[in-house]
C-alpha cells in the first residue's frame, strides 16, 4: 500500500496478517513506523519532527552511508538519509528467508551526479524491508560499487527504539566489549561486566560486538533483540538532557529523550571496501519478546 506523508512523499506500507505494520518513506528509504499487532509503536519518532521532510525525521531508522556521523568530509552521517530513494521493481533476488512468508518493499538509491560531486564513487544501495508473520522487522542492504575503482564506506541503521523511559533500559550483549567513546575524543575503552544503563549522555561505538544484542525495557516488559550480520560494530546513543536541549536537536522537545534509545547494527570502525563490481550485505533483524524471555533477573 501508497500513502503520501505531508509533504507529498511516497510511504510504503507493509502489513501482516495479525495486524502488524511498518511505515518506509521513499524519504531516505527510513522506516519512519513499526507497529506490533496491538497497534503499539515500537520505534520513536519525535513529535516536531513529523512531516518536517525534507529535513530527516529525528525518529524511526535513518540509514547513514557512505559516511556515519561526523568521521569523514560529509556532512553528518553524510547524504542517504536525505535523498529521494525509488522502489526498486527488479531487485536481485534474496535468500528465502528475506522474502517467503514476509510483506516486503525493495528501495533503490543510486548515486546522482550532486553525489558524484562530494563523494566520487558510484554505487548502488539497494534496501530490503520485510516485516514478518510474527511481527519482527529486518532490513536487508546491499551496496554495489559499479564504480571504476574500489570505495570504502561506513554504515549504519540509526535505530531509535521506542522505550517506557530510558532509565528502565538495560542492554545486555556488550559486556566486556571494547568500544570508541565519542565524548572523549573517540577514545578506546572495554565495557565492564555488567549490563549498560543509562543516566547521562552517551555516545558510543561498541567494535566486533555479539552477532546479538538485547535492549530490555523493565517498565514495559518488553525486550527488543537485534540480530545482525555484516555490521559488526554496534552503536549506543542517547543525547540526554543538556544535548537534547541544545540547538541542534531543536526537534527533541520536553523530556523526548527518555524515550528513546538508539541501538544501532552498524559497520564504522573498519570501513567496509568494495572492488569494482563488488557487494556487500549488510542485515538487521529486530524482534520484541516479553521480557521473561531475556536475563533478566
Ligand atoms: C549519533 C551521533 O549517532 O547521532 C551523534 O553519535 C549525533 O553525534 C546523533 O548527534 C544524531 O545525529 P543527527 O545528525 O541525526 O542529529
Amino acid at each position: 500500500e501508497r500513502v503520501k506523508d505531508l509533504n507529498g512523499i511516497d510511504q510504503i506500507v507493509l502489513r501482516n496478517s495479525q495486524g502488524a505494520s511498518a511505515k518506509v518513506s521513499l524519504h531516505g528509504g527510513q522506516v519512519v513506523s513499526w507497529r506490533n499487532d496491538r497497534g503499539e509503536e515500537l520505534l520513536f519518532a519525535s513529535t516536531k519532527a513529523k512531516g518536517k521532510a525534507p529535513k530527516v525525521i529525528r525518529g524511526g531508522i535513518p540509514i547513514c552511508f557512505p559516511q556515519f556521523d561526523s568521521c569523514g568530509s560529509l556532512e553528518q552521517h553524510s547524504f542517504a538519509r536525505n535523498k529521494i530513494w525509488t522502489v526498486d521493481e527488479s531487485p536481485p533476488s534474496l535468500p528465502a528467508k528475506d522474502s517467503s512468508g514476509k510483506s516486503f518493499v525493495d528501495l533503490l538509491l543510486k548515486s546522482s551526479e550532486e553525489d558524484l560531486k562530494c563523494w566520487p564513487h558510484s554505487f548502488e544501495l539497494r534496501l530490503r524491508v520485510c516485516l514478518g508473520a510474527d511481527g519482527n522487522l529486518t532490513l536487508i542492504s546491499r551496496v554495489r560499487n559499479i564504480n571504476a575503482k574500489p570505495f570504502s564506506f561506513s554504515f549504519a541503521y540509526h535505530s531509535y527504539l521506542s522505550v517506557s523511559d530510558i532509565s528502565e533500559v538495560r542492554v545486555e550483549g556488550l559486556e566486556t566489549m571494547d568500544y570508541l567513546d565519542n565524548l572523549c575524543q573517540k577514545e578506546q575503552f572495554t565495557e565492564q561486566g555488567d549490563a549498560l544503563t543509562f543516566e547521562a549522555e552517551i555516545e558510543r561505538v561498541y567494535i566486533s560486538s555479539p552477532s546479538c544484542v538485547a535492549v530490555l525495557d523493565h517498565e514495559r516488559k518488553r525486550t527488543f533483540v537485534l540480530r545482525k550480520e555484516g555490521l559488526p560494530d554496534v552503536v549506543v546513543w542517547n543525547p540526554w538532557e543538556k544535548k537534547s536541549k541544545s540547538k541542534s536537536m531543536a526537534d527533541l522537545v520536553n523530556d523526548e529523550y527518555r524515550h528513546m534509545v538508539c541501538v544501532d547494527g552498524a559497520v564504522i570502525e573498519k570501513p567496509v571496501t568494495l572492488k569494482p563490481g563488488e557487494e556487500w550485505t549488510g542485515r538487521l533483524e529486530i524482534i520484541v519478546v516479553p521480557s521473561s524471555f531475556s536475563s533478566e533477573g
